[in-house]
């Protein structure tokens, strides 16, 4: 790429950023799209390790870091509760933002974020690394090409194991610091990946329980949504299941197509099977699609890298990450006042806007 780099910093220098500076590391080498400078973490010892370990330039808040170095873009890998005031100062200070979901903890303060994209005239991307492996695109060609036949039924469960001492580190299992439990912290990942193949969701009918963590939000949810396209999905999201497992599976009038995973598919983890008579139709349209990208980080990284050098939004934008956010507010919302709820209803004078609890829960 004969390009400028874009010179990127990562602020949060915890668990999940260490793949963010691995993988940046690699595109630079790859296409030298991006160059990662710096890094900030309010924790002085871990910034200053992180920064040793990838040769940065370390600072104990965002704000030391924007004032010393001129960065195009900031990799947001911090805790939920403090996602919008780090964009908001990167946006303002003229950065593009990659923001780790859940990119923020309410619909209302996504919205503060999409003003703030709006009037600067940058952009955020949030993570969702699993709409950017092979298989997902292969899935949606097989839906664009007619084959498969009108979506119908999806299953979309995050069934997946954190025992109690998980929730030592301060800021999860609490609404006011991780926004929910596993539907905003676990779920999301399969939830957002079921939304890039089916679109608009018009309602849903949630159940949300405490089964056996001590935490402030649920550590179960069950949800049956419906699509503006007429599909219908089941929706689970669990931390306290021992054989833990992604699944996602998707019936189509011709073909069902699942995926079977943890924390990233590669080809493998995909299964087609048509109905009877649609055998050669299905599995040519399948076999037209991409291959070999597994669904990380580095995937998603790159098509954002490419993305900002065209000078187009990246993905996943906001309107695409707005939904599947506003899925979760649903899901909250149904469960917490025992009836269905409409996506129409989540406006700015819902309960369920400002906080994801609304009133609060109901168990
Ligand atoms: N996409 C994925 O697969 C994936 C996986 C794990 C975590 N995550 C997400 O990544 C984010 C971080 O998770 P983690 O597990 O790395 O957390 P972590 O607790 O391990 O690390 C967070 C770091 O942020 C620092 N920090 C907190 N507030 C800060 C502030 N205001 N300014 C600067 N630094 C601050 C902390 O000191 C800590 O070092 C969360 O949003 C989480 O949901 C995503």
């Amino acid at each position: 790429m004969s390009v400028k780099p874009l010179r990127t910093a990562i602020v949060g220098t915890g668990n999940i950023a260490g793949i963010h500076a691995s993988s940046l590391q690699q595109i630079a080498r790859e296409t030298g799209g991006v160059e990662l400078v710096a890094a900030a973490d309010t924790d002085p010892a871990r910034v200053a390790e992180f920064a040793a370990a990838h040769s940065l330039t370390g600072y104990e808040s965002v704000h030391a870091l924007l004032a010393a170095e001129q960065v195009d873009l900031v990799h947001v890998c911090t805790p939920p509760g403090s996602h919008t005031p780090i964009t908001l100062a990167v946006l303002e200070a003229g950065g593009h933002v990659v923001l780790e979901k859940p990119a923020t903890l309410t619909l209302a303060e996504f919205d503060r974020l999409v003003a703030a994209e709006q009037a600067t005239g940058r952009h955020v991307a949030t993570i969702s690394q699993h709409r950017f492996g092979s298989g997902i695109r292969r899935l949606r060609g097989l839906l664009e090409s007619g084959a498969a036949g009108r979506p119908l039924l999806a299953l979309c469960d995050t069934v997946w194991y954190r025992d109690q001492a998980y929730y030592d580190v301060v800021w999860r299992g609490r609404w006011d610091t991780e926004g929910g439990g596993p539907t905003m912290g676990h779920g999301i990942h399969q939830i957002d990946t079921m939304l890039c193949v089916l679109g608009a969701w018009t309602s849903v009918s949630a159940v949300a329980r405490q089964q056996a963590r001590a935490v402030d939000t649920e550590d179960v949810s069950l949800a049956h949504v419906t699509f503006e396209n007429g599909a219908v999905a089941s929706v689970v999201n669990s931390v306290v299941s021992p054989r833990e497992e992604s699944y996602l599976r998707f019936d189509f009038e011709f073909a069902t197509v699942e995926v079977r995973h943890l924390y990233g598919y590669g080809d493998d983890d995909w299964t087609v099977t048509a109905a009877p008579g649609h055998e050669e139709r299905v599995m040519a349209a399948w076999d037209r699609g991409p291959t070999r990208v597994r669904s990380e980080h580095i995937a998603q990284f790159r098509e954002i890298a490419t993305a900002l050098h065209e000078g187009v939004a990246p993905p996943v934008t906001t309107t695409d990450a707005r939904r599947t956010l506003q899925l979760a507010a649903g899901i909250y919302a149904s469960a917490f006042t025992r009836r269905p709820v409409e996506a129409a209803e989540l406006g700015a004078d819902s309960p369920h806007y400002e906080l994801m609890q609304g009133n609060g829960p109901v168990w």
